[in-house]
């Protein structure tokens, strides 16, 4: 499918949610970015998400999607993002194709391109979910498709619906995402949700601390974004720096498998722990984040503290690719 590029035109026949019959814009369409979703679209998404909720708390399931087949198909290990794409299609009442257990496994590690492993897919499936490796491979396989490919993390460039997650877990948490201070800690640089959630908080009035060692800071092409864009942006070293303000402090893990020199990778892997000692000098009511796995980077200790908001964050990421799930299938 093509990717969405002429947001405006998507929204000719879009009318307030309820309004009886309702165009929601997505239909047939991927999502391989954030910069797809504007804040209409996101107010659709968020919409939907809290009607998920509700129905997941009455009824566990319903058959929204009933004979509709999710393929799976994940490059990469996967706790969270396959899981909840199967709940989160299971249920809405459709099935999945989990080819998510290794690709070595399937007609991959016998060599098969990724546009023909797509084309096979989609004449068993009405939409897919990738992730891969390499940067700009969710495009690659959206050109091939004809049915809605979602990416769910290209390398080190977009993992949207972990973005879209993390924006509504925001707003979730606390009941707004204008006006907060919203602090990324740790490897800014390869965090493919950091790149995601940074490019969907340009469309609020947030003020961004940016902390990581100077190896991991954010990479200057998405700086140089916020900077045209007059983001208000402060960058440090020191999360001692951002504690005290921070409305959110969303948190990553050190991303191993992307560093080329293995001595890099152990000089900065543990470069931050948050503690309930730094948890002390935090607002009462902010957000700890994360969108794990983690490995060290939040004591468990921590785990406790109502401030830690990274389990409902996963939860919220099921609610959330059931709404996307049903408006990529056009059922409103
Ligand atoms: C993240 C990812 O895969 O980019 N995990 C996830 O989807 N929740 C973050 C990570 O691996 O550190």
């Amino acid at each position: 499918m093509e990717m969405i590029k002429d947001l405006p035109k998507l929204f000719d026949h879009v009318e307030a949610p309820g309004n009886g019959a309702y165009n929601n814009g997505f239909a047939g369409q991927d999502v391989i970015s954030v910069d797809q979703f504007d804040r209409t679209r996101l107010s659709y998404i968020f919409h939907r998400s809290r009607e998920m909720i509700e129905m997941v708390e009455q009824r566990g399931a319903c058959d929204l999607l009933k004979g509709r087949v999710l393929a799976c198909l994940f490059y990469e290990p996967s706790t969270r993002t396959s899981a909840s794409f199967i709940a989160a299609m299971e249920r809405l009442g459709g099935s999945v194709i989990p080819i998510t257990q290794g690709v070595q496994f399937s007609s991959v590690s016998k060599g098969e391109s990724l546009p023909d492993t797509i084309r096979t897919l989609e004449q068993y499936a009405d939409v897919i979910v990738l992730r891969h490796p390499e940067v700009g491979a969710a495009q690659i396989a959206a050109d091939a498709a004809s049915v809605p490919v979602i990416n769910a993390g290209d390398g080190t460039g977009e993992h949207p619906t972990q973005g879209l997650l993390d924006l509504f877990t925001i707003r979730q948490e606390l009941g707004t995402i204008d006006k907060l201070k919203v602090a990324m800690v740790g490897d800014l640089r390869y965090g493919r949700t950091v790149h995601s959630l940074t490019r969907l908080l340009m469309q609020y009035d947030v003020s961004y601390r940016f902390v990581s060692p100077e190896l991991l800071r954010l990479p200057m092409a998405l700086m140089n974004v916020l900077i045209d864009r007059k983001m208000k942006v402060r960058e440090t070293h020191d999360v001692a720096d951002v504690i005290e303000n921070a409305d959110v402090l969303y948190v990553t893990r050190v991303q191993k498998e992307r560093f080329s020199d293995p001595a890099q990778y152990e000089e900065v892997k543990d470069c931050y722990k948050i503690t309930p000692e730094i948890m002390q000098r935090a607002k009462p009511t902010m957000a700890l984040m994360h969108p794990l796995p983690r490995v060290g980077e939040i004591d468990t200790a921590v785990d406790s503290d109502p401030r830690a908001a990274y389990f409902r964050q996963v939860k919220n990421g099921m609610y959330v690719r059931m709404a996307l799930l049903a408006a990529v299938l056009g059922r409103a």
